[in-house]
């Protein structure tokens, strides 16, 4: 690895971890991910284990919770602790709750959502803050049906000074067709498509990140479609070939998984066919991703 590359492992492996007294976080890898004990979310939480549980999020972008038995309000009324919930078009649930996206495979299904790395609704001016996805029945042949999810600060870290130069004042287009390729989109699906910075700052942290995904990103759109195209290959790449980047949750049943959708991709593995995984998900609100 080159040298820049292992300072930026090196800042991140070495910098002081947070002290957390109300709740238990126990890192998944040195970058990405921690599962949090301690807490059980069915119940109100209060404002120190809330600000715990958000300093963690920071930390991490990723924070698993175990053995959770959630209601649909006790999912959305933890989501709420963060942010407006994000109100879904095609949201697919038996009662149409518009906040409440129902991620169930099943033996009938012929694709699942998420199955490339993305970041949610970056097709979107204003893509999710966040989202919480809550497995109630993983596989159940025992395994399968992970996710992973990638560090997109260190995957811009990792790109080398030039090059960090180069992207810095592009932008990208990114189209909710994407997505749809393959499939017809049901009628009522209005196509979002946005321009965001390449390379954009985290709001909360200042920290800059990598903000193209294979799942929404079409173009850059001062170069030409060849160089576009490259670029966009290669960077997608960076995701896809950079083991390091990334955390791989095992579901078991009634586990809870809340991500920063502003700075990491995920892409959920469906190699259980012709098993079902029952989930749902909720997506908190976030604001224009700024450079
Ligand atoms: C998603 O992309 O939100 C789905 C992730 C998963 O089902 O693991």
């Amino acid at each position: 690895m080159e040298q820049f590359a292992l300072d930026a492992v090196e800042r991140l492996t070495t910098r002081p971890r947070a002290v957390y007294d109300t709740i238990g976080v126990d890192p998944l890898t040195p970058v990405i991910g921690a599962e949090v004990s301690g807490l059980d979310l069915s119940k109100e939480l209060s404002d120190e284990q809330l600000d715990e549980v958000r300093r963690a999020f920071l930390e991490h972008h990723v924070l698993v919770f175990r053995d959770q038995e959630l209601s649909p309000a006790d999912h959305k009324r933890f989501a709420g602790y963060f942010g407006e919930l994000r109100q879904m078009p095609l949201t697919g649930t038996d009662d149409g709750d518009p906040a409440i996206l129902d991620l169930t495979a099943t033996k009938e299904s012929r694709y699942v959502a998420g199955e490339d790395w993305h970041s949610d609704g970056t097709a979107d001016a204003e893509p999710a803050l966040g989202s919480m996805l809550y497995v109630t029945h993983p596989p159940e042949i025992g395994s399968g049906g992970d996710t992973l999810f990638a560090n997109m600060h260190l995957a811009y870290d990792l790109l080398s000074p030039p090059m960090k130069s180069f992207l810095d004042g592009l932008t990208a287009v990114h189209d909710g067709l994407i997505p749809w390729q393959g499939y017809t989109p049901p009628p009522e699906y209005v196509v979002p498509k946005s321009e965001h910075p390449v390379v954009v700052r985290h709001p909360e942290t200042g920290r800059k990140l990598l903000y193209v995904n294979g799942g929404f990103t079409s173009h850059i759109a001062q170069l030409s479609r060849g160089e576009s195209r490259a670029l966009l290959d290669l960077l997608f790449g960076l995701v896809a070939r950079e083991p390091l980047l990334s955390c791989r949750v095992r579901w078991a049943p009634n586990t809870l998984v809340f991500w920063d959708n502003r700075c990491t991709q995920h892409h959920a593995i469906w190699d259980y066919y012709p098993h079902s995984r029952h989930a749902r998900r909720i997506s908190i609100n976030g604001g224009r991703p700024r450079a």
